[in-house]
């Protein structure tokens, strides 16, 4: 403490002088090495450390919301629903999708109870139209975990053929609606 008082002053001091803490952490300390290594800092230190890996395995497993950007949700489907289109994604679902968002679409495939939030359920008619085209596609382009990702692996075409086919499980009609939005 009078080490520190003569460092930064009287005046200052009488200012602190009930805050070590502020002393202590004045810049002109700082520039001294005379800080001792505690223990207490150490386990701090081991402390923050345990705190942030947490977070981050916390983080990787609970990914935020899915957040899909506004110009992505405007693209329309180039595509006009075709028995073809539904034909060729159906082959593509039920060899990569149905694992998780199940043969007829309800989420309930194989992989699904392992997963939280629960892989969407194609056939719940209020989501799927409060949803646009362009986000569908999006959102299975980009993936968000526990869903990957298929911009790599599928082309555009198969893609939005992909959003046809989804979309086809909510229609109490065949074949799936076309989007205009
Ligand atoms: C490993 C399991 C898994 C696989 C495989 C998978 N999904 Fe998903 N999917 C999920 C989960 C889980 C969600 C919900 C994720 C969330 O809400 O954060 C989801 C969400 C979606 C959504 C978003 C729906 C909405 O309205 O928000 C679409 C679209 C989708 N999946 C399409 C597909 C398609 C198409 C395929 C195959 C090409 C596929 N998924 C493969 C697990 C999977």
């Amino acid at each position: 403490m009078i080490k520190c008082a003569a460092t930064i002053g009287w005046a200052t001091r009488h200012h602190f002088v009930a805050d070590d803490g502020l002393c202590e952490t004045s810049p002109a300390q700082m520039a001294t090495p005379s800080r001792k290594k505690s223990p207490v800092n150490f386990l701090l230190f081991i402390a923050l450390l345990v705190i942030a890996a947490g977070s981050a395995v916390y983080a990787f497993l609970h990914p935020g919301p899915w957040i899909v950007p506004e110009v992505a949700k405007q693209v329309p489907n180039p595509l006009k629903a075709s028995q073809a289109d539904l034909a060729a994604a159906r082959k593509l679902y039920s060899d990569k999708c149905a694992d998780c968002h199940g043969d007829t679409g309800k989420g309930d495939g194989a992989q699904a109870k392992k997963y939280d939030p629960p892989a969407t359920d194609f056939t719940d008619a209020a989501h799927m139209s409060s949803v646009s085209d362009g986000e569908l596609f999006y959102k299975i382009s980009q993936g968000h975990r526990p869903m990957p990702g298929f911009k790599k692996r599928f082309t555009e075409e198969q893609r939005w053929q992909l959003v046809i086919f989804i979309r086809s499980f909510s229609a109490s009609t065949a074949p799936a609606p076309v989007a205009s939005k």
